[in-house]
C-alpha cells in the first residue's frame, strides 16, 4: 500500500513482448559473433595488398556496426508507457493546482511569421486550466514590433477566443487549426451556435488580415501606434542586434479590469525582447530563456515551466493537467524535474518523405530511454519544476509543496513598476560573474542546449518523465526540402558530438550519477557523426571493389553468407515492423532506409568536419548553409513526394557520387557474375553484386532528379559534373 493510501496520479507500465525481442537479439548476436569470426580467420595474406586493405577496413566497419546496434539496443531494452489520471487529479487538487509559466520563444519576423506565433500563443492561453494560474511570456529575440503588434492582436481576441474554446470546447485551441478543420464546423447544427462560431471565425479572419497585412507593408501605422504604449519602445532601436530590453504586460492576470467578454479572468501576457549589445554574446535561446526565467520569477514566479517553440501550438487543452499528474503525485512526483511530451509535426507528407516525423524517435527510442532512466530534454514541449533549472540537487531542493503555490508578487506594485523593475533581469551584463549557463538555468556553449541542460539535471539526482500519449499535445512544422532536413540533422549532430567531446561527456560526468543504461543512451545520439566513416565506408568501397575484382564476402554457397544475410535481414525486417507498428508505411519505412544513408553519408560527415574544423581554429561557418524559403511550387513537389535538391550544395555532391560509383559497381558486378565462369551461388562476387544492387534501388531517385525530371527541384547540371569527375577520380584510383 503506498503511504498515504492515496491512489497514484500516474502509472508506469512495461512494454508486452519482451521474450521475443530477447530470442531475436540473440539470433542476431550468433550472426554477429559468426561474422567476426569469419572476418579474423579469413584475413587476406600480405600478397593480396589491396585486398587485405580493403577486408580490414570493411571489418572495422563491421565492428563499429556492431558496437552501435549494441547501443541501440539498450535504447530498446526497457520501454515504458505512461498513463495519468487526471480525474484523480481535479478530485484531489482542483483548488490548490500550482499556476504555470509558459515560455513561448521566437527568434525572427520572417522564418517564423507573427500569425503563426499569435496561434501558438492563443493555443496555450486557452489551455483548460484556472486562467489566473496561467503566465504566457513570448521572447522576441527578432525584436520586432511587428511580433509585438500581433500580441496586441492576441490580446484583445483572447477575450473572445477564451470564453468561445470553454463554451463549446474548443479542440485544437490554435484558431488557425481549428478553423482549417473541416469537420469543425457546424457545432450541432443549432442556429445559434451557428452564428457564433461564423461570428468568431470572422473575427479571427479580420485579425489574421491585420496581422498579414501590417507584416507585408513591414511597419506600424501611426494609428495603431497610438493604441498601446509599447510601441513607442521601437523608436529607441536601431536594430534587432542592438537595442534595450522591451518589456511589456500585456495582460496583468491581477488586475481586477483584465477579462474576458464573460467577465473571467485571463491569463497574464507578457512580451520581452531582451537587450542586445553588439559586444555582448546572447548564447541564442539558452540565453532567451534564462532571461525569461528571471523575469517571470519577478512577475509571476510559478514553479512549473512549459517552454515550447513559437511554431508548436497546444493540440490538447489538457495536457497542463497530464504534467501536474505526474507532479502532484504523492509518492514520484517530488523527484521528476521535467515532464517531455514527443515533438509531432503536421506538414508530413503522406510516406514522410524526408523521414523529419522522428516517429522512431519518439514513439520507441524516447520510450526505451524513459524506461533507462528519464528522457532526455528536447527543447520543446517540456514541462520544467523551476526549481530544478536554479541548479539544485534533487536532494537540497526545498521540495515546495507546489499545491496552491501561486503567483506571489508584491500586491502594491503596479504593471509599469513591475515593468520598469523586471527590466535590469534582462539586461546583457545581468548575467556577467554569475552562474547563469553555467549552473543555473540552460546551459550556454552547445548547439543542443536542451540535451545538454536535460542531461546536466539528471546528473543533478532528479528523474524525468516521458508522456506519450495516442493524442499528442504539441504540434509543430517539420522541415519540407530534403537540404533543410539535412541542415538540420547536422545542427542535432554536431551538438550533440560537441557533448560527447566535452567535459559532460555522458560516459563520466554521468558516472555514479545516472544508470549506465542512460549513460548508453546518449551515446546513441553523440555517436551520429562517428557512424559517417563506417557508412560511407560501406557504401562505396565494396562497390569499388567490384570495379576491380577484389571479393569481399563469402559465396552464396557458403555457410559463412548466412550470418551476413541473416543479420542484414533481420534488422531490416525488424526496423520494418518497429515502424509498422508505431502507425507508419511500407513506403515510409523506404524512405527512412534512404534517409538513413543520406543523413549518414553527409549530415553526420560534415557535422563531424565542421566540428573539428572548429577545434583547429578554423570558422565554424566553413560548410554553414541557409535554407531558403519554401515557396509553393516546392512544397508542392512535397506534397507529391518527389525530393527536392535543386541548389548546389556539397551535401548533394556527396549523395551523387556514392550513387555514381554505386551504378559502375553495380553494373561491373553484373558483368562478372554473368561473364564469370561459376553459377550465381559459387560467384564470389554475389553477395558484393547484391549490395552494389540495394544501394543503386534506393538511390533510384537521385538518378531520376539527374536524367529524367525537367522541373526546378531537379538536381543542378553543377552537381552532376562534380560528381562525375569525382566519381572518375576514384574509379581510376580503385583500377590503376
Ligand atoms: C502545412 O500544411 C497546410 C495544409 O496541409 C498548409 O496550408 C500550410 O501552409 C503548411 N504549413 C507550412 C509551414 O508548410
Ligand atoms: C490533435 O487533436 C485532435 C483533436 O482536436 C485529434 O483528433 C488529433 O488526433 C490530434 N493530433 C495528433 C497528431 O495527435
Amino acid at each position: 500500500m503506498r503511504k498515504n493510501d492515496y491512489l497514484p496520479l500516474f502509472e508506469t507500465k512495461l512494454a508486452k513482448g519482451r521474450t521475443l525481442f530477447l530470442l531475436f537479439v540473440t539470433t542476431i548476436f550468433f550472426g554477429i559473433f559468426s561474422i567476426v569470426v569469419y572476418r579474423t580467420s579469413y584475413i587476406p595474406s600480405k600478397e593480396e595488398g589491396s585486398r587485405r586493405f580493403a577486408w580490414i577496413g570493411l571489418f572495422l566497419a563491421e565492428l563499429w556496426f556492431s558496437l552501435y546496434w549494441f547501443i541501440t539496443l539498450v535504447i530498446r531494452w526497457n520501454p515504458v508507457y505512461r498513463y495519468t489520471f487526471k480525474d484523480r487529479l481535479s478530485l484531489r487538487y482542483e483548488e490548490v493546482l500550482p499556476s504555470v509559466d509558459i515560455f513561448v520563444c521566437t527568434a525572427d519576423p520572417t522564418a517564423e511569421p507573427p500569425s503563426m506565433v499569435v496561434n501558438t500563443v492563443l493555443s496555450v492561453m486557452a489551455y483548460d486550466y484556472p486562467p489566473e494560474k496561467l503566465s504566457v511570456y513570448l521572447s522576441d529575440d527578432g525584436c520586432s514590433d511587428l511580433t509585438f503588434y500581433a500580441m496586441f492582436e492576441a490580446l484583445r481576441f483572447s477575450k473572445e477566443w477564451l470564453p468561445f474554446c470553454r463554451k463549446f470546447g474548443v479542440e485544437p485551441r490554435s484558431p488557425e487549426a481549428y478553423f482549417q478543420r473541416a469537420n469543425s464546423q457546424p457545432l450541432g447544427g443549432d442556429a445559434a451556435k451557428a452564428n457564433e462560431w461564423t461570428s468568431i471565425k470572422k473575427l479571427y479572419e479580420d485579425m489574421k488580415t491585420r496581422i498579414e497585412s501590417t507584416n507585408k507593408a513591414g511597419q506600424i501605422s501611426e494609428e495603431i501606434r497610438k493604441q498601446h504604449k509599447g510601441f513607442r519602445e521601437w523608436d529607441s532601436v536601431s536594430s534587432r542586434r542592438d537595442h534595450q530590453t522591451i518589456l511589456q504586460i500585456l495582460i496583468d492576470g491581477r488586475d481586477p479590469k483584465a477579462v474576458d467578454s464573460e467577465g473571467k479572468p485571463l491569463p497574464t501576457l507578457v512580451y520581452l525582447a531582451r537587450e542586445k549589445k553588439p559586444h555582448f554574446h546572447h548564447n541564442f535561446k539558452a540565453g532567451a530563456m534564462n532571461a525569461l526565467i528571471r523575469v517571470s520569477s519577478r512577475i509571476s514566479n510559478s514553479p512549473i515551466i512549459l517552454n515550447v517553440d513559437c511554431d508548436m501550438y497546444s493540440n490538447n487543452s489538457e495536457a497542463v493537467r497530464d504534467a501536474m499528474c505526474f507532479f502532484l503525485d504523492e509518492e514520484n512526483g517530488h523527484e521528476i524535474a521535467f515532464v517531455q511530451f514527443p515533438q509531432k509535426f503536421e506538414n508530413i507528407s503522406k510516406n514522410d518523405i524526408y523521414g523529419s516525423s522522428l516517429r522512431v524517435i519518439m514513439e520507441v527510442e524516447l520510450r526505451g530511454i524513459d524506461g533507462n532512466g528519464g528522457p532526455c530534454y528536447i527543447g520543446t514541449g517540456c514541462f520544467h519544476r523551476r526549481e530544478s533549472l536554479s541548479g539544485k540537487k534533487c536532494i537540497e531542493a526545498t521540495k515546495v509543496d507546489l499545491k496552491n503555490k501561486n503567483r506571489y508578487r508584491k500586491t502594491e506594485e503596479n504593471a509599469d513598476v513591475l515593468e520598469e523593475t523586471s527590466k535590469a533581469l534582462a539586461s546583457c551584463d545581468y548575467e556577467e560573474n554569475t552562474h547563469w549557463g553555467k549552473e543555473m538555468g540552460l546551459m550556454y556553449g552547445c548547439v543542443v542546449e536542451d540535451i545538454l541542460t536535460g542531461l546536466v539535471i539528471q546528473c543533478r539526482g532528479w528523474r524525468s518523465v516521458y508522456f506519450c500519449p495516442e493524442r499528442k499535445g504539441f504540434l509543430g512544422a517539420a522541415p519540407t526540402t530534403l537540404l533543410q532536413t539535412l541542415v538540420q540533422q547536422k545542427r542535432w549532430t554536431k551538438g550533440d558530438f560537441q557533448i560527447f567531446l566535452s567535459r559532460y561527456c555522458p560516459l563520466w560526468h554521468g558516472y555514479n550519477k545516472i544508470p549506465l543504461r542512460l549513460q548508453l543512451s546518449y551515446l546513441a545520439y553523440s555517436l551520429w557523426p562517428v557512424n559517417c566513416f563506417a557508412s560511407l565506408y560501406y557504401a562505396i568501397v565494396p562497390s569499388l571493389c567490384l570495379l576491380q575484382g577484389i571479393s569481399l564476402f563469402p559465396q552464396m554457397s557458403n555457410l559463412w553468407a548466412v550470418p551476413f544475410f541473416y543479420v542484414f535481414v533481420g534488422n531490416r525486417v525488424y526496423s520494418l515492423v518497429e515502424l509498422l507498428s508505431c502507425g507508419g508505411t511500407l513506403q515510409e519505412w523506404l524512405n527512412d532506409q534512404r534517409m538513413w544513408l543520406f543523413k549518414r553519408t553527409t549530415s553526420y560527415f560534415f557535422a563531424f568536419f565542421d566540428y573539428i574544423l572548429k577545434l583547429l581554429g578554423f570558422t565554424e561557418s566553413a560548410f554553414t548553409l541557409t535554407s531558403k524559403v519554401v515557396d509553393d511550387d516546392v512544397y508542392k513537389r512535397y506534397e507529391q513526394e518527389i525530393i527536392e535538391f535543386g541548389t548546389t550544395s556539397p551535401m548533394f555532391t556527396i549523395l551523387t557520387t556514392v550513387a555514381f560509383l554505386n551504378v559502375f559497381g553495380f553494373c561491373w558486378g553484373v558483368k562478372r557474375l554473368i561473364l564469370g565462369e561459376q553459377s550465381l551461388v559459387l560467384n564470389p562476387f554475389a553477395l558484393q553484386a547484391i549490395l552494389s544492387g540495394l544501394l543503386v534501388f534506393i538511390n533510384l531517385p537521385i538518378y531520376q532528379a539527374i536524367f529524367l525530371r525537367k522541373d526546378k527541384g531537379r538536381m543542378p547540371a553543377s552537381v552532376t559534373y562534380q560528381s562525375i569527375m569525382f566519381t572518375l577520380a576514384a574509379c581510376s584510383v580503385a583500377l590503376y
